[in-house]
């Protein structure tokens, strides 16, 4: 699913180049799920973003679901991230106006093509099935816990049905036990043949992940 080979990646900064990733390779398989651990700064969220087709500016090889991500026009990148990856972040960014239903199936409004809009209903709930939260669907955020409004964000990057999912710290504003919970849902999604990666400081993610990768001076050490 994942095939990076030397990846380098600089930020410009004013007069000099910092490399944040330096010579990366990385392969993760169809339906592993990955974690990847790091102190603040050492590129976590940069490596996340790259293999999510967010960021084309970077040296060497990087081939995920199929495409060279370095060879795409920025379209095709758009195409490849609405249908190949699920993103889920820290703040779970859901509009607090819409309910649980509608939060899950807003990425139907931003598809290409009719397909998805007319399928939303059937999609937006098998999505919030999979994380157990059908019986909420008409509730709007502000009456959902923290590890619900998180479910919700994963039933919306489930959506459009990706191979892949990238969570950036999806535990980051949850208490230990909702967190774990958050964990244990990756984890049971990539038994179903998701391919996860997931950057965390939850402690038990190795119970769930097959690999904990720890990124240091722009390596995996
Ligand atoms: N857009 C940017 N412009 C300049 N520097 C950046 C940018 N994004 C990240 N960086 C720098 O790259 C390094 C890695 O950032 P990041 O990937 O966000 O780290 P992490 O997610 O592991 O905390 C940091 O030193 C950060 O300041
Ligand atoms: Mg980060």
């Amino acid at each position: 699913m994942i095939e990076l080979a030397g990846i380098v990646k600089r930020f410009r900064d004013a007069d000099r180049e910092v490399p944040v990733l330096d010579g990366l390779s990385l392969s993760v398989a169809d339906g592993e799920m990955v974690a990847v651990v790091g102190a603040s700064g050492s590129g976590k969220s940069t490596l996340l973003y790259l293999v999510g087709g967010l960021d084309a500016d970077f040296e060497g090889q990087a081939r995920v679901a199929g495409r060279d991500l370095g060879t795409l026009s920025e379209r095709e990148r758009a195409t490849f991230r609405g249908r190949e990856v699920g993103f889920v972040f820290q703040s779970f960014n859901l509009l607090p106006h819409l309910t649980a239903m509608e939060n899950v199936c807003l990425p139907a409004w931003f598809a290409e093509g009719p397909a998805l809009r007319a399928e939303a209903p059937r999609r937006g709930a098998e999505a919030l099935r999979r994380v157990g939260l059908l019986e909420l669907a008409g509730q709007r955020p502000a009456r959902l816990s923290g590890g619900q409004r998180q479910r919700v964000a994963i039933a919306r990057a489930l959506f459009a049905g990706p191979r892949l999912l990238l969570a950036d710290e999806p535990t980051g504003n949850l208490d230990t036990r909702s967190g774990e919970e958050i964990i244990d849902l990756f984890g049971e999604l990539s038994r179903g043949g998701m391919t996860v990666l997931v950057v965390t400081h939850e402690e038990r993610v190795s119970r769930a992940a097959g690999r904990v990768l720890r990124l240091e001076a722009g390596r995996l050490a």
